[in-house]
């Protein structure tokens, strides 16, 4: 018997932010829309997204979607795309307008407007003084993101496959892309999902590390199936470290903590942010407080038996702010620190957190590849937006609270040029190619017929080992020289996992199997773009080239699968409508 087809206008793999803002501009449209999720849509991850979503409404204090985006090219390290930045930052304020007319629940001032806080990075007058720009629903801002946007697409009759894991995507002999092939886990069955046009929106990776504040779905799904397709990732080095992770549980503690009046002391009860940013103090951009940690920790001022963390102080803002705008994370603390922040400090360390490269796009959420000469050709009927997209917008380094931002203005741009795609240049399905499932259905038969092999837990150990001590938040030539070897003996034992217990299994286990498929690609990626890449920039700090060097370095990297190559591609300096913001040194 075949291989089951089901068709769709529209195929959006990831029920998170940006897949479900696709959707609904895509099935309010009326066109016939699908949302494959490996979980409920409201268990995504962008349910754990805390501070708050950046838009420069103004509500507290005079703001400018400029100084927006000279915020967010500064803290890319100058590696940002300046025409998808502009771009965010212009909309940024309609889409926060958006989600309010929508039903989001935002925190609000007395005067009844949004309420914003401060977060690291945000300043008035291109860097001069902090200002309060991230638009918050307590410490809970995702959850009650995604919760609005669910809601809207049920309304919108999107159609949810729930417990579907994409496995593969298809391309035609022309390249492009006709459809996925996907799991339903439930079951064991293989569907394809033939499409006119396809969105990933599969969020980050960041298991590729022991610790991070990342869900275990998070297993960059789509990443490694554009790999397996013949597609770049672009920028795969760069990997933000958020400060504030528990220390030993990685669950987040927001930025936000800090944004309300927190403050980070070491060993000797010392504001210590003060002597490395005097002006943002605790509040400068995430890889620069993440060095500072660290460095605090290396010379010796950590806390603790281990003297391997530092600590959090917030007990100074009082019960009535903690109960009132950090709820969250007073419980968070007790559960997983054991201690009640309204009376003892919070021990914290720099945690992996976020994917600043992907699948690279433009502003429309077209993915792009180098072809004939072109460095952004675009890949005919596939889009990618959120975190396993690279727009480029974070560049280097991201900074808090412009990744929701980033989930709905390109999600509704990807669903927005999805839609004059599939009305304008694709009224009809494109024939699926003779054997469309065949690469998926080979990797189902090995994993249930491969003996003798190794254990995934055992070998997804390993990779995240490798990533975690050589990947890190400072990395030099020899160490990230050994992760490359060292990451490409792990890829070979992946090749040969076996499900051992096949008497026990359920499909959790295919699953687990096939997300370490993807994992190992991400890895790899990571390692070689990160050694390849010589120079400090943003969240790659390299003891061995300690310094940004424009001249040979501001350019993109592109990790091809095949031979584990490395292309490089230039940045966008070029705004849309304003003026190029030029390179300078980047002080807090
Ligand atoms: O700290 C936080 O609340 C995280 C926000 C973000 O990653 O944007």
């Amino acid at each position: 018997m075949g291989v089951p087809v089901r068709r769709f206008d529209a195929v959006i793999v990831g029920g998170g932010g940006a897949g479900l803002r696709a959707a609904l501009q895509l099935s309010e449209s009326g066109l016939k829309t699908a949302v494959l999720s490996k979980v409920f849509p409201t268990r995504s991850h962008t349910v754990a997204a805390q501070g708050g979503i950046s838009a420069s409404l103004g509500n507290v204090q005079e703001d400018h979607w400029e100084w927006h985006m000279y915020d967010t090219v500064k803290g890319s390290d100058w590696l940002g795309d300046q025409d998808a930045i502009e771009y965010m930052c212009r909309k940024a304020p309609e889409a926060v307008i958006e989600l309010e007319h929508f039903g989001m629940p935002f925190d609000r001032l007395e005067n009844g407007k949004i309420y914003q806080r401060p977060f690291g990075g945000h300043t008035q007058h291109n860097g001069k003084t902090p200002v309060q720009r991230a638009c918050a629903a307590a410490d809970r801002t995702g959850h009650a993101m995604l919760h609005t946007l669910y809601q809207r697409n049920v309304r919108a009759n999107t159609q949810f496959f729930v417990e579907w894991m994409a496995l593969d995507l298809i391309r035609d002999a022309d390249g492009d892309v006709v459809g996925v092939t996907a799991l339903e886990m439930e079951t064991g069955e293989i569907y394809i999902f033939h499409a006119k046009a396809v969105l990933f929106a599969t969020g980050g990776a960041g298991r590729i590390y022991s610790a991070s504040t990342n869900a275990f779905i998070n297993t960059g799904d789509g990443l490694g199936m554009a790999v397996r397709a013949g597609l770049p990732l672009e920028d795969m080095e760069f990997w933000q470290f958020h400060p504030t992770g528990v220390a030993g549980a990685g669950v987040l503690i927001t930025e936000g903590v800090r944004g309300e009046g927190g403050i980070l002391l070491n060993a000797d009860g010392e504001r210590f942010m003060e002597r490395y940013a005097p002006n943002l103090k605790d509040l400068a951009p995430r890889d620069f407080v993440s060095r500072s940690m660290e460095l605090e920790v290396l010379e010796g001022r950590g806390c603790g038996p281990h003297k391997d963390y530092v600590l959090l102080k917030l007990d100074h803002l009082g019960p009535d702010i903690i109960n009132q705008r950090l709820p969250g994370i007073r419980e968070i603390a007790i559960k997983f620190a054991g201690v009640d922040p309204i009376k003892d400090p919070i021990p914290v360390i720099p945690t992996c957190h976020y994917m600043m490269g992907g699948i690279p796009t433009n502003w429309r959420g077209e993915v792009v590849m180098p072809k004939g000469g072109d460095p952004e050709s675009r890949v005919n009927g596939f889009y990618a937006a959120g975190e396993c997209a690279c727009a480029s917008v974070h560049g280097a380094n991201r900074l808090g609270t412009n990744s929701l931002l980033d989930l709905v203005v390109f999600g509704k741009s990807a669903g927005d040029h999805m839609i004059d795609y599939i009305r304008g240049e694709m009224p009809d399905w494109k024939p699926l190619p003779a054997d469309a499932a065949g690469p998926s259905l080979a990797r189902i038969a090995r994993l249930d017929n491969q003996t003798g092999g190794e254990d995934v837990a055992e070998v997804r150990a390993a990779m995240q080992r490798t990533v975690q001590s050589r990947a890190g938040v400072f990395r030099n030539a020899a160490n990230m020289a050994l992760g490359v070897e060292e990451i490409a003996a792990v890829a070979e034992r992946a090749k040969f996992t076996q499900i051992k217990d096949k008497s026990k299994v359920f499909n959790t286990a295919r699953t687990e199997a096939l997300e370490l498929d993807n994992l190992i690609e991400i890895a790899v990626a990571t390692l070689v773009a990160a050694d390849g890449r010589k120079e400090s920039r943003g969240a790659h700090a390299h003891d061995d080239f300690p310094h940004r060097d424009d001249e040979n370095w501001m350019k993109h990297s592109l990790f091809f699968g095949e031979g584990r190559r490395m292309e490089y591609k230039p940045v966008h300096t070029r705004p849309l409508t304003v003026d190029y913001i030029p390179p300078k040194e980047r002080t807090f």
